[in-house]
């Protein structure tokens, strides 16, 4: 088997790297566990019920040094730290209510933030797309899904981003910030839910409030889904809808094919995450000795699932490096994973990318990238800079 040499514990190849060794072998050994590198073995892997994710989220949050106290205590309570069971207690009431059918009615309600959004915007000639556009983009959404006050927007966004920033890009500097945005995060969210309960309405957090009311969730764990509901809307979204926008820009005769057709809108979206995915790298570890891939695994074990190699992988894709805006949207991308632990938000992210980029090119068709800058972590790539003059000029 192929060895990773240049893969550390808090390490990461490039996607270079993982390429050429993708072509000698679907999985190889590095220093800190087991790569997947193919698309195959990646979706076994993301779908194995023996490999198990429960444990990384707190070890996630040990590597950058969270000691005990109410964050810790959140943390081993929700969602992202429980098998089976528990596990499909806590996560089936809110996947009913962020099922495609629920998010679908909040069409025209996304349409208008993001008019808003565009109307807000003083100079179009230079705009901050990342920050005046998609972190607002989000949090507003957020906002309007679970029936908060639209001024509570800003609040949301810096919460969702010192809450997961730290942990996704490993910054142990940050780990008090984040801890002091845990707090507030969950109080705010109890608030809410408290508030909203006098009131019931045909909101998010109403159908979140009948869950408890009919069994389903207890009091603890209906604040808990509200507190990560929170935190999961928002920071991704605003990374990869500045890069969907980005590289698309980066391409006018694509650009301007999307100006002419915009049924291919979602095609275009896919491709930019398929090359361009916010989530690199999945983390899983083996709940028993097992094999997986003709590779022995001790039980804990880690196995890292290279999205970023995986989305490349030419018998899946055939020509993977070319940008492609009509590839077939079958096979999917892997980067908001699958099965028991995939993304819940994935229908309403995608909504958010697609109302906004057809808003771009319908009023700014003649937009030009002024200036994109990314940095590609271990886990996540996270956009540092995207100017964009929306009129041309
Ligand atoms: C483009 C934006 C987004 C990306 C790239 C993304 C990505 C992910 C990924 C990679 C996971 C873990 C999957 C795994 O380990 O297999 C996840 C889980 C999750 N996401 Fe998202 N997400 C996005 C937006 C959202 C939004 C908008 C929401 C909520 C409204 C959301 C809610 C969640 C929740 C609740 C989980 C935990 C699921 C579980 O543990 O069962 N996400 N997401």
């Amino acid at each position: 088997m192929v060895q990773v040499s240049a893969l550390g514990p808090t390490d990461t190849a490039s996607t270079v790297e993982l390429l050429a060794a993708q072509r000698e072998s679907a999985v190889v050994r590095s220093e800190r566990g087991l790569e997947v590198l193919r698309y195959q073995e990646a979706l076994e892997a993301l779908r194995h019920p023996q490999l198990f994710r429960a444990k990384l989220f707190l070890w996630r949050h040990d590597r950058i040094g969270l000691g005990p106290g109410f964050a810790r205590e959140f943390l081993t309570r929700t969602l992202n730290s429980q098998e089976g069971e528990q596990r499909s207690r806590l996560r089936n009431p809110l996947a009913r209510i962020l099922a495609p059918r629920s998010i679908r009615k909040l069409t025209d309600g996304v349409q208008d933030i993001v008019a808003k959004i565009l109307d807000d915007i003083h100079n179009p000639d230079d705009v901050d797309f990342l920050e005046d556009v998609c972190w607002r983009l989000p949090s507003m959404v957020y906002c309007m899904m679970v029936s908060a006050p639209m001024e509570l927007a800003p609040t949301i966004q810096r919460l969702s981003d010192s809450i997961l920033a730290p942990m996704l890009t490993v910054d142990p500097t940050r780990v008090r910030e984040l801890e002091d945005a845990r707090r507030e995060a969950y109080d705010l969210a109890v608030k809410h839910i408290e508030e909203r309960r006098r009131n019931l309405g045909d909101d998010f957090t109403s159908a979140l409030i009948r869950e408890q009311i009919d069994g389903n969730l207890t009091e603890q764990e209906l604040h808990d889904i509200g507190a990560a509901l929170l935190e999961a809307s928002v920071d991704n979204t605003a990374h990869s809808a500045a890069i969907t926008v980005a590289r698309l820009l980066e391409r006018p005769d694509d650009w301007h094919r999307l100006t002419e057709d915009r049924s291919l809108i979602a095609g275009a979206t896919e491709e930019t995450i398929r090359l361009w995915p916010r989530f690199r790298t999945h983390m899983r570890y083996a709940s028993e000795d097992m094999d997986f891939a003709d590779a022995a695994l001790a039980r804990d074990d880690m196995v890292f699932i290279s999205v970023a190699a995986a989305q490349q992988d030419p018998a899946v894709f055939p020509d993977p490096e070319k940008f492609d805006i009509t590839r077939p949207l079958v096979p999917g991308t892997l980067v908001f994973g699958q099965g028991k632990y995939s993304c819940i938000g994935m229908h309403l992210a995608r909504l958010e990318m697609h109302v906004l980029l057809n808003a771009v090119l319908e009023r700014f068709p003649s937009a030009r990238l002024l200036e994109f800058e990314e940095e590609e972590g271990p886990f996540i790539r996270s956009v540092t800079k995207c100017r964009i003059s929306l009129s041309g000029n």
